[in-house]
């Protein structure tokens, strides 16, 4: 018998998918059923992830755009909408951190941080609005973190983008709703990926006391969560942010 699939034949948008979460994201897309706009700064980023996406046997469009830059995005949604004809779930993913405690904190480090996290959310997304506003449907799936609800010192930049994605995330819900499209944030922990990477064994063990599942998290406990906001299953959930953390936020 054949296995119903969660996204079957639906288009979807995955920024910064060249690698770590968003990489992850659009191979469970993919295996789900969806076709992929995968989007990073260079083409050459997402090479293997759109290798990947068609060898599940679905269709995988390279897309390069610097999401922080207007015309940038605006060119990149144009090709997208052209080469994929339409675009079903919008997922906001790429990101950064420049960290720095708030005292050393240079000006260029904290509009970098605001400019690709937050801004890159606004552009990608408004792009998307009047498609999915003309088709009465759309999934939008912005990646906050749990920074973003509880600060962090050293990160006052990435806190203040990611509490941002977060209130944006819900005005948009409130906006979009009568047009029948979601928007819902995902508030990741701590996620093995080259973000975090750089941690020492010593910031590792101090981690894991403040996680109650003791582990660090998979990109793919991040996609699971994005399925799910993406999926039929969700139709009757809008500005909600979900926490996937190993319970440290609760
Ligand atoms: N890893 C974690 O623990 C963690 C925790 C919470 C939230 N997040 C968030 O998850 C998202 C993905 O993080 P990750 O850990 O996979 O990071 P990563 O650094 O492994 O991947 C980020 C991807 O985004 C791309 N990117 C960066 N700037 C871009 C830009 N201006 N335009 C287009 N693409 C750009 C990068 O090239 C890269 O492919 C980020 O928004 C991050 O803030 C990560």
């Amino acid at each position: 018998m054949a296995v119903m699939k969660h996204l079957e034949n639906q288009i979807a948008v995955v920024t910064g998918a060249g690698r770590g979460i968003g990489r992850a994201i659009a191979l469970k897309f993919a295996a789900e059923g969806a076709d992929i706009a995968a989007v990073d700064l260079k083409t050459d980023f997402v090479q293997e992830t759109v290798e990947e996406v068609r060898k599940l046997g679905r269709k995988a469009w390279a897309v390069a755009a610097n999401v922080s830059e207007a015309a940038s995005v605006e060119a990149a949604v144009e090709q997208i909408l052209k080469e994929a004809g339409r675009v079903d779930i919008l997922v906001n993913n790429a990101g950064i951190t420049k960290d720095g405690l708030l005292m050393r904190m240079s000006e260029a480090d904290w509009d970098a941080v605001l400019d690709i996290n937050l801004k890159g959310t606004f552009l990608f997304t408004k792009a998307f609005s009047r498609a999915f506003v003309k088709q009465r449907s759309g999934r939008i799936v912005n990646i906050a973190s749990v920074i973003g609800l509880i600060g962090n010192a050293g990160q006052c930049n990435y806190a203040a983008s990611k509490a941002g994605v977060i209130g944006f995330t819900k005005s948009v819900a409130r906006e979009l709703a009568s047009r029948g499209v979601t928007a819902n944030a995902i508030a990741p922990g701590f996620i093995e990926t080259k973000m975090t990477e750089a941690l020492g064994p010593e910031a590792r063990t101090a981690l894991l006391k403040q996680i109650p599942l003791a582990s660090l998290g998979q990109p793919g406990d991040v996609a699971e969560a994005a399925l799910f906001f993406a999926s039929p299953a969700a139709r009757y959930i809008t500005g909600q942010v979900l926490a996937v953390d190993g319970g440290m936020v609760m």
